[in-house]
């Protein structure tokens, strides 16, 4: 069995920046109400005039990444692609990136994970690792949030905390035993699954039917939350996520070095912080910055940490993410 390795990392935003008091001209929110709830002070939306998609924001970050792995393109032998945003309802953003990369036919997987979708991604791809059937993976994370949210004043309890983005890795071989990927932790609970959602356009009820319909209050092409109930849940899962991965590897939270929740809500991951004890240098956060771009989000915060110097090798690194479905998961890293 090989250990895998992140070798290479990269990011990409569109330069678009909607700030709260942009929020507020537009629905009835207010800048004050955004920060003490969420955190969040600004998000990138995609200007519709420029060429970001979900796919083409992913191929810049994933440009990035395989240049700092100091891999070619043609070294990457497979790719998996989080995202709940992908440009075609049909087929997945792999193919795209494959296409747009000019790279050999080679596989590329889609995973529908939502927030978690990068963790479930890189695990994936640690699999394929330890087997020894692919040496470099390109895992990315990409979200085009702005393109489908609702953005009038019905909209605001979700519309105001997502955010637009990619991040990319490149997971390698590595032969160096304790380094890189120590262990992946994987969850759902299906049963939730109306609390966080977006139903329509389903199969059973098709874009003709919905138009037909014409019913202005129909909200079921925008995303649905339960605010306080995935809340609840979330700072459960990701404690106890990070928990299991800890344990697992016989490891104590005062081993974190580095600790990148997915970015969901500041309040969120200062309770974990509180909860585990950490320093404030011990975790990483951006959703100031950027909202939650999920899938990308953790993939972002790692790219920017590791850009601005806070992890080192050697450093214990733990990635831990919650979201719609319900998903949760862990992964913990020796950098
Ligand atoms: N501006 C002003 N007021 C607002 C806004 C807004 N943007 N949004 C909602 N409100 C109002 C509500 O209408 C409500 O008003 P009412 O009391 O008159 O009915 C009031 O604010 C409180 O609403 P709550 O939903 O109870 O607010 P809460 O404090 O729970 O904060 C939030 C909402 C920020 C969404 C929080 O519940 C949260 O972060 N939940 C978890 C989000 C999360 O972790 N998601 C998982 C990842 S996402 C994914 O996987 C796709």
């Amino acid at each position: 069995m090989y250990n895998s390795k992140i070798s290479g990392l990269g990011y990409y935003v569109p330069d678009n920046i909607v700030t709260n008091n942009d929020l507020s001209k537009i629905m009835d929110t207010t800048d004050e109400w955004i920060q003490e709830r969420t955190g969040i002070k600004e998000r990138r939306w995609i200007d519709p005039k420029t060429d970001d998609t979900t796919s083409t924001m992913a191929v810049k970050a994933s440009k990035i990444a395989i240049e700092r792995s100091g891999l070619k393109k043609n070294d990457i032998d497979f790719i998996i692609f989080a995202t709940l945003s992908p440009d075609m309802y049909f087929p997945g953003g792999g193919v795209r990136v494959q296409d747009m990369l000019e790279m050999p036919t080679i596989g590329a997987l889609d995973v529908r994970n939502q927030c978690s979708g990068f963790v479930y991604a890189l695990s994936v791809a640690d699999q394929f690792i330890k087997t020894g059937m692919y040496k470099n993976i390109l895992v990315i994370g990409s979200e085009n949030h702005s393109g489908g949210l609702d953005k009038s004043t019905r909209g605001r309890g979700v519309t105001v905390i997502f955010g637009d983005g990619a991040g990319a890795a490149v997971l390698s071989r590595c032969e160096q035993k304790g380094k890189g990927i120590l262990s992946s932790h994987l969850y759902s609970e299906g049963k939730h699954a109306r609390e966080l959602m977006m139903d329509g356009p389903h199969t059973g009820r098709w874009i003709p039917e919905i138009l037909k319909e014409n019913d202005p209050n129909d909200e079921s092409y925008y995303p649905y939350m339960n605010g306080p109930f995935v809340f609840k849940h979330a700072v459960t899962r990701f404690s106890e996520a990070i928990v299991d991965g800890l344990e697992a590897n016989n490891l104590k939270s005062e081993n974190i070095d580095v600790l990148i929740p997915h970015q969901a809500n500041l309040r969120i991951a200062q309770f974990i912080q509180r909860k585990f004890k950490l320093s404030d240098d011990k975790v990483y956060n951006n959703i100031m910055n950027y909202g939650n771009t999920t899938a990308a989000s953790i993939i972002i915060a790692l790219t920017e940490a590791w850009e601005k110097g806070k992890i080192k090798e050697n450093d214990l690194v733990v990635l831990a993410a919650f979201g719609a479905g319900f998903t949760w998961g862990s992964v913990i890293i020796r950098w």
